[in-house]
């Protein structure tokens, strides 16, 4: 059984579709151990306490600097007792200290095809406004590993969706979601609990079933 401990900031669709995926069958041998959210009251926490998984706030507004704030964070990871930290729609660049606690254990869903449109200041609804303004006619989804960089860990899954000439940031992100994120996240954390993902250097290697 893979112990996953999910971190979210809003909305929380991509938990929703790891809860669907668990409850359906299709993704086995998975827990949710926690969901912890930097922000209170956001609707990613009720979707948790409605699929009865256990969620806690780490707010950053809770703790007197950033440094307070990254211990409490990795302390919370840590007593969940995960295997793997999974950020889903979490908007919190992750501390070197979370990194080195967590080698090759953290992966993170980013709504553009890496390494295009990402990096600082790229997230949630701002990563489709730059690619309607640079006029890509593909993006996509990436779920990476996560190191001490942003968006610069190795490549784990992809998958491009078309952009259409009516995309507004708001139709966009949520087709990328709809064909990409929520199919590329549950089965990211599957080939993950079948132990079928090596990392090698910057690359990863997707072992047979
Ligand atoms: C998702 O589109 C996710 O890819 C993005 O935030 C959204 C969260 O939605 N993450 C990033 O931009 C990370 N850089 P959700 O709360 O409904 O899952």
């Amino acid at each position: 059984m893979l112990r996953i401990t999910v971190c979210v900031s809003g909305g929380g669709t991509n938990l929703q579709a790891i809860i669907d995926r668990i409850q359906d069958g299709t993704l086995r041998d998975v827990e949710i151990a926690e969901v912890i959210s930097n922000n209170r009251g956001v609707r990613a926490l009720d979707r948790a306490a409605a699929a009865s998984v256990p969620g806690v706030c780490v707010s950053p507004s809770d703790y007197p600097d950033r440094e307070a704030f990254n211990d409490a964070l990795l302390a919370e990871l840590q007593r969940s007792g995960c295997d793997l930290v999974v950020l889903a729609g979490f908007l919190v660049a992750i501390p070197p200290q979370v990194v080195r606690a967590f080698p090759g254990r953290i992966i993170n869903i980013h709504p553009a095809l890496i390494p295009s449109f990402c990096g600082k200041g790229y997230y949630g609804l701002k990563v489709h406004e730059r690619a309607l303004e640079r006029g890509v006619k593909i993006t996509g989804a990436t779920v990476h590993f996560v190191d001490e960089d942003l968006d610069s860990g190795p490549i784990l899954l992809q998958k491009a969706v078309a952009i259409r000439d009516d995309d507004t940031p708001e139709i966009l992100q949520r087709r990328v979601m709809e064909e990409a994120e929520w199919e590329l996240l549950p089965a990211a954390i599957g080939l993950i609990a079948q132990g079928r993902v090596r990392i090698e250097g910057r690359r990863t290697r997707i072992l047979p079933a």
